[in-house]
């Protein structure tokens, strides 16, 4: 993968299938620029439904929100990297906060994910980000590189080819309020310049993609600074009014 222009919508665990369904069809038809890769985070149980709907779409494709850290066996209601590649599923969102969260999720755990998306053939979209706690103390930079360090520096140079980075601070998530544009812009620059450390100048081509509070307002603005390749959008990617002007932001 080359860096790209993304806009990458999370739907969590929000909506019906009949409210996704006219969702889609309008982000489909509204996608004004084309050179834009629009991804959309469904719930497990659409995955199917929506990957039909999107097989001839170039510059549309639906992500798994989540995969289990263990190929297989008695782990009641979790889904595997290889049920998902098994329907076609070509990208799963790791390590988000909340699932850091909800279900300790340690850095440890997200490393045996990715290396199980990769052994399915699955890309993934890698989330990093740090607390307001984190954030204050000023440990904010070192933080986010231990997380990218300890889920992703053992993997091979090659692999990279297939990762899309999300900086999602956790204060900014879904809380209305977002980093500035030259906070996420100078986190940005940290992980693309702590990726070359491990892939040297590839680390040009890795998408990574700003998350926490995305909105039509400061979409334009975010994206264009010069280290942010997009977004990871969660609740303005539920309805097509806020989710659509988003996709149409990048200059
Ligand atoms: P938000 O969520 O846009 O609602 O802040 C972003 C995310 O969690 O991916």
């Amino acid at each position: 993968m080359s860096k790209r222009k993304i806009a990458a919508g999370n739907w969590k665990m929000n909506l019906s299938i009949q409210e996704a369904d006219k969702l889609v069809t309008t982000i489909v038809k509204s996608q004004r620029d084309k050179s834009v890769h629009t991804l959309i985070g469904v719930p497990f149980p659409y995955l199917m439904e929506f990957k039909a709907k999107t097989r001839y779409m170039d510059k549309v494709d639906v992500m798994a929100q989540n995969c289990h850290h263990k190929a297989s066996g008695a782990h009641t209601g979790e889904v595997s990297a290889s049920m998902l590649a098994s329907i076609g599923i070509e990208y799963v969102i790791i390590g988000h906060s909340e699932r850091r969260a909800d279900n300790n999720e340690t850095n440890d755990i997200i490393k045996e994910k990715v290396d199980l998306a990769f052994a399915n053939g699955l890309k993934v979209v890698f989330c990093c980000g740090e607390s307001l706690k984190t954030r204050k103390a000023k440990k904010h930079i070192a933080h986010v590189k231990k997380q990218v360090k300890e889920s992703l520096f053992h993997l091979k140079k090659a692999d990279f080819d297939n990762i899309i980075l999300a900086y999602e601070p956790i204060w900014a998530i879904g809380t209305g309020e977002t980093a500035s544009p030259e906070q996420a812009q100078e986190m940005h620059r940290e992980i693309r310049d702590y990726l070359k450390t491990k892939i040297g100048t590839k680390s040009k081509n890795i998408s990574i993609l700003y998350g926490g509070s995305v909105k039509p307002a400061n979409a334009k603005e975010l994206f264009s600074q010069a280290d942010i390749d997009g977004g990871l959008v969660g609740g303005a990617s539920l309805k097509a009014d806020s989710f659509v002007p988003i996709i149409n932001s990048f200059s």
